[in-house]
């Protein structure tokens, strides 16, 4: 079935392409790029909220890497407030759709564990999954449903745009509407000014030795061996060919709480063990992100190197944690690192802050310009994980022996 409906979206651009005497990847590629700047519109459009004045970029600020420098991000509805800290868009499109990745334990058991997806609990599959929520999430942008949303794009002042080549019955279709912003969405976030890679420690594992200090070398020694920070902010290439500095894994690190349970990962799988589970960001700009992880618990980067280092010393300086039972307690908590070295990999960090981010925040401008040499979204589609359709829903964990077996998520304290 996916084979058939791919071959018939092919020969339907065959068909396009044959009429305007483009051929069909020509004809792709420049759909995809008009899908892409219709997407940065509604991106930026503030009308698409319930009341009116939020857009995407309410909460996700350029000048912090399209993160929220508050530690959660207030609604379009006064006084209700989300519970996570909005993560940056950078290379956000580049994150491998939520799927099972199996591993062969050192006991030569084959666990399975989850990997990718969008949101820090990996609640939405996929990009395309993940661009709808905003829009109907109360404490987000609030719209009502699919149709008060479909109404509001077509009052919008890019409404023909939108509309280019749906014939008037589709155009009053509410989920053939919505379903071209989210595609233009999706487009827009693929854009290569999300994905320049033009990091100082990309220069250096280019080869050139000189793009790091003294200081953050020694930081990135440190990353690798003794903090073992590489095993899950990975420096070599996996999802993608440049390195993202995340393995997409999840893991609970036992932050401090704020309050209100978050189930994280378990709270959607319903797996007891995946309880306060999070997914491994991306670490690429993270000198901008402040403060940091899934509940903006942690003010700076000082403090959450502090926090992998001493947590299991110092309980009462970090306090009680969501999920105690499935903290991660072999790969942090105690890395016995020296004043010096923790310095060290604080320094590292500037390392991962794209040039083109910080020229940007210099003049002032909404969006960042592409370095040379990037290439666009249609030369890199094999490597965009919106590439994958699943045409069927995802199967729970495999039955494990022993841990995993599938129970009902803990009852959160949410109201
Ligand atoms: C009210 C604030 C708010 C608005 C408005 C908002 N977001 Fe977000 N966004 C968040 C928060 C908070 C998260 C993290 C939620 C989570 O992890 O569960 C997030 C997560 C995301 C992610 C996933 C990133 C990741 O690493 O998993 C993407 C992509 C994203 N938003 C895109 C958008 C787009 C596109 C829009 C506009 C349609 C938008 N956001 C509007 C707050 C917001
Ligand atoms: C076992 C895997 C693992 C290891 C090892 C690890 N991390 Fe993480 N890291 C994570 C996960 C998972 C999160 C998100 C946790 C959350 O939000 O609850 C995270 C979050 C972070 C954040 C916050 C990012 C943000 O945007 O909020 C930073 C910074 C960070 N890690 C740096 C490091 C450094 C430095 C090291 C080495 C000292 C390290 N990590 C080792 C898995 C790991």
């Amino acid at each position: 079935m996916a084979i058939s409906a791919a071959a018939s979206i092919g020969s339907l651009v065959a068909l396009m392409a044959s009429v305007t005497g483009a051929t069909a990847q020509e004809a792709d590629a420049t759909s995809q790029a008009a899908a892409a700047k219709l997407g940065q519109e509604i991106f930026l459009d503030a009308s698409l909220s319930n009341p009116p004045g939020m857009s995407c970029v309410s909460c996700h600020f350029p000048e912090a890497a399209f993160a929220d420098p508050r530690a959660v991000s207030p609604g379009a509805v006064l006084g209700r407030n989300g519970r996570r800290n909005a993560p940056s868009l950078m290379y956000a499109a580049l994150i491998p759709n939520r799927d099972q990745e199996d591993i062969l334990e050192e006991s030569g058991e084959q666990v399975w564990v989850w990997q990718g997806g969008m949101f820090q609990d990996g609640s939405a599959r996929t990009l395309h999954e993940q661009v709808q929520r905003p829009f109907f999430d109360h404490a987000e942008m609030n719209l009502l449903n699919e149709a008060d949303l479909a109404g509001r794009l077509r009052n919008s002042s890019y409404a023909p745009k939108l509309k280019k080549g749906l014939a008037e019955e589709e155009w009053t279709d509410d989920g053939k509407v919505t379903q071209r912003a989210y595609r233009a969405l999706v487009e827009f976030l693929k854009e290569p000014m999300f994905r320049p890679f033009d990091a100082r420690i990309d220069d250096y594992l280019a080869g050139n030795k000189d793009a790091l200090s003294a200081q953050e070398r020694r930081g990135l020694e440190i990353f690798k061996t003794k903090a073992k920070c590489a095993d899950c902010h990975l420096l070599h290439n996996s999802a993608w060919p440049q390195p993202l500095l995340s393995d997409y894994g999840y893991d609970n690190l036992g932050v401090p709480s704020r309050g209100e349970s978050d189930p994280g990962l378990g709270g959607h799988t319903g797996v007891t063990t995946e309880l306060g589970q999070f997914r491994s960001p991306s670490l690429r700009n993270v000198a901008l992100t402040a403060p940091y992880m899934h509940n903006g618990s942690l003010a700076t980067l000082r403090e959450v190197i502090e926090f992998y280092n001493k947590r299991d010393l110092e309980p009462e300086r970090w306090g009680k944690t969501d999920y105690p039972e499935t903290v991660n307690h072999s790969d942090l908590g105690n890395l016995g690192l020296d004043d010096q070295e923790l310095s060290d990999l604080v320094a590292l960090m500037d390392a991962f802050t794209d040039r083109s981010l910080l020229e940007m925040r210099k003049r002032g401008d909404r969006f960042p310009q592409i370095p040379l040499g990037v290439p666009d979204s249609w030369k890199m589609r094999a490597y965009f994980p919106d590439w994958n359709h699943a045409a069927t829903p995802l199967p729970a964990h495999p039955p494990q022996a022993g841990n995993n077996t599938a129970a009902t998520p803990e009852p959160s304290n949410n109201p």
